[in-house]
């Protein structure tokens, strides 16, 4: 008979966990059974000690069998999924989503909450005005047949054992552990039934894998986990040294995948990284299509406008306002526009991402706890680009504004978020690697 401590002192001394163990411990965290303090421990000494491609298998198995897994048979063509590891002011599924699905991809997708410093798709979809995401299984199958689009919740049904495990990671400084977010990830991914996954995972100031090294462990450990259950997988690396997009908060995030959408922001961070791996997975559902041509199909699919269109098809579906599309204004909009400026003259030189969500975490527009209400109309917009010169006085950034209880911890947050250097520096391109 196995017990719990068992497993804590087997893996705090660096032993290397059977089939048999992993199962027990998901069971007896499923079932309710497994105190809190013995699986915090266990986290801990997994965090220490590490997990070998063998056991964060078989954790993975073991969490997807923990729950119910979406059956997308029903639906024809290649099934399509896409995944950040979570950043600051990355909205690249909203730009991403509706060109896949104009270009014939079959987009099921189910994404999550914010947390802390970074943004989560659900909480930007729900700054449209009416837009649902906690969609039955049954609505999501038959909008995903009807207009080959949909994101929306994941049930607490699917992978219940993730939803236990990451609230005690969160609070116990166990998160940033590369075999436990791979088994998260990949968990959720394969039980939500996509044929075609691509993961776009973050290194840097505003991801949880500061280094790109431990970021590439972590890419090639999710591919192969994906692979090996004969799905196509593929990841880029991407930095997350900067936020990706120029404005941060959940409608301000909206407005800028609709603008990219209407062709008003080209050649931005967040364009072409939401460009890049759209090409990723439109060749994944097209066999024999060259990357090259792919990406022209983007290009135009965008430029045609029926990656928009797509992206209020979606909206209308799921309740929203798709007027949206055409007059990003109606999105919710704050009361005050408070400028935030430079106190020293020479060049960006780089904007710290954690910094700067956690700025806009102040202000209202993330979450310090689950239990937090957010805004959807605050956040922060960037006024100046990395690598641009700065006078003194010159706006860095707008505060968007409502309650103004935490303004002044988000201003102090910013001070250190703006690193102003005397000299123009280089531009490292923001998808160092993709792993095919
Ligand atoms: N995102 C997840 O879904 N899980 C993790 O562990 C980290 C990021």
């Amino acid at each position: 008979m196995l017990h719990p401590v068992q497993l804590i002192l087997k893996k705090r001394n660096g032993g290397k966990h059977t089939p048999e163990e992993i199962r027990f411990l998901i069971e007896e965290l499923s079932s309710g059974r497994l105190e809190n303090y013995q699986l915090a421990a266990w986290l801990m000494a997994v965090w220490f000690r590490g997990m070998d491609d063998e056991e964060t298998n078989l954790l993975t198995q073991a969490m997807i069998e923990s729950g119910d897994q979406v059956d997308l048979s029903s639906i024809d063509g290649v099934k399509v999924d896409k995944h950040s590891t979570g950043g600051v002011g990355d909205g690249t599924t909203l730009v991403i989503a509706p060109i896949v699905a104009a270009a014939g991809g079959r987009v099921a997708k189910m994404s999550g909450r914010g947390l802390g410093h970074t943004g989560g798709t659900l909480d930007k979809l729900e700054a449209i005005p009416g837009m649902r995401v906690d969609l039955s299984q049954n609505e999501f199958l038959e909008q995903v047949r009807k207009i080959g689009l949909a994101v929306i919740s994941q049930t607490g049904k699917l992978v219940p054992a993730d939803g236990a495990m990451y609230a005690l990671r969160d609070v116990t400084g166990t998160v940033d552990s590369i075999p436990l977010i791979a088994a998260s990830v990949m968990s959720k991914k394969l039980a939500c039934g996509a044929d075609a996954i691509v993961l776009d995972v973050k290194f840097g100031h505003g991801a949880f894998m500061k280094e790109f090294e431990d970021a590439r462990k972590l890419a090639e450990t999710m591919v192969a986990i994906g692979r090996l259950r004969g799905r196509q997988v593929r990841a880029a690396l991407s930095s997350m040294e900067e936020p990706l997009g120029s404005q941060i908060g959940n409608a301000l995030e909206v407005d800028e995948g609709i603008r990219i959408l209407r062709g008003e922001r080209k050649g931005t961070g967040l364009e072409k990284v939401a460009y890049e791996l759209a090409a990723h997975l439109v060749q994944m559902s097209n066999q024999g299509l060259e990357l090259e041509a792919a990406r022209q199909q983007v290009a135009q699919i965008v430029s045609s406008g029926q990656a928009l269109q797509k992206l209020g098809d979606m909206i209308e579906a799921q309740g929203g306002d798709r007027r949206v599309c055409d007059d990003p204004l109606r999105l919710p909009q704050a009361a005050h526009k408070i400028a935030f400026k430079a106190e020293k003259a020479g060049y960006l030189g780089g904007l710290a991402a954690e910094t700067i969500g956690t700025a806009a975490m102040w202000l209202g527009a993330g979450r310090r706890t689950k239990a937090d209400k957010i805004d959807p109309a605050v956040g922060i917009v960037l006024e100046v680009e990395k690598g641009q010169p700065v006078q003194v006085g010159q706006t860095l950034a707008t505060l968007h504004v409502n309650d103004q209880t935490h303004l002044q911890a988000a201003e102090r947050a910013l001070h250190g978020a703006f690193h102003i250097v005397p000299e123009a520096r280089s531009q490292e391109p923001l998808i160092r690697e993709m792993i095919l």
